[in-house]
């Protein structure tokens, strides 16, 4: 068996993994998540909010939320800073924070081999189709071209490139002929805010496994299920 995303570590309600969820925008599957990890008692709690953009609705939950939230703009006084000073400081945060697992919701930015690999298999994303696809920053409106009747949405450990890594699960939601791209991006987010914090009860246990063949996720009678 290869090797558990959290290092062997087993999480519980009582002793939690450390998640900063990272966002850009509107931040609604980031609010879905920690509602469920306070109603639900998860063994994942969200420590921190990270943003590369002031003044987003998504900061607004956090604030409301009680959460620490942490700004990293790339524009200062009109120019932009370093990829690298503007990666050191987020590094800083979540040292801060003792963070031990990056989980990307609405997050517009890609982050740099550097970063990746000083974070190798802790940083997740959610996207909101069927990866491979309909990957990049336009998932709803490709998917409405397209004509297809199923869309949904998937967790997958982030790398390098755009919505590439390994899949770690996926949810298919119907694409119906009336949608628009605010209809349907609002059927995806109700299978993404109950898929995430599963996926990451999942990782927080120690039971989504990395090995030659692929990722596979082990269920409560020690069988692996995908
Ligand atoms: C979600 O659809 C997520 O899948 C995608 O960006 C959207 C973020 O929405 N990566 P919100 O900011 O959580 O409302």
């Amino acid at each position: 068996m290869g090797s558990n995303l959290v290092g062997g570590r087993v999480a519980t309600p009582t002793t939690p993994l450390r998640c900063a969820v990272f966002i850009s925008g509107s931040g609604s599957g980031m609010e879905a998540l920690v509602n469920a990890q306070r109603s639900r008692r998860l063994p994942h709690e969200t420590v921190l909010v990270v943003s590369n953009k002031a003044n987003v609705p998504g900061l607004e939950r956090a604030s409301r939320l009680g959460l620490p939230s942490l700004v990293v703009e790339h524009r200062r006084n009109g120019e932009n800073i370093s990829r690298e000073e503007h990666e050191l400081e987020i590094l800083k945060g979540l040292a801060d924070h003792d963070v031990e697992l990056i989980v990307l919701a609405g997050y517009m930015r890609l982050l740099s081999p550097v970063f990746l690999n000083e974070w190798h298999h802790r940083v997740v994303n959610i996207h909101p189709s069927l990866l491979p696809h309909f990957p990049g920053g336009h998932a709803h409106r490709d998917v409405l071209s397209s004509k297809t009747s199923i869309t949904g949405c998937t967790v997958h450990l982030v790398d390098e490139g755009m919505d590439t890594g390994a899949v770690l699960a996926q949810r298919a939601v119907p694409v119906f002929e009336s949608d628009d791209e605010i209809s349907l991006s609002d059927r995806v987010k109700v299978e993404e805010h109950r898929l995430y914090p599963d996926v990451l009860t999942w990782i927080a246990e120690g039971r989504v496994h990395l090995t030659e063949e692929g990722v596979h996720v082990q269920d409560e009678t020690d069988r692996f299920v995908c």
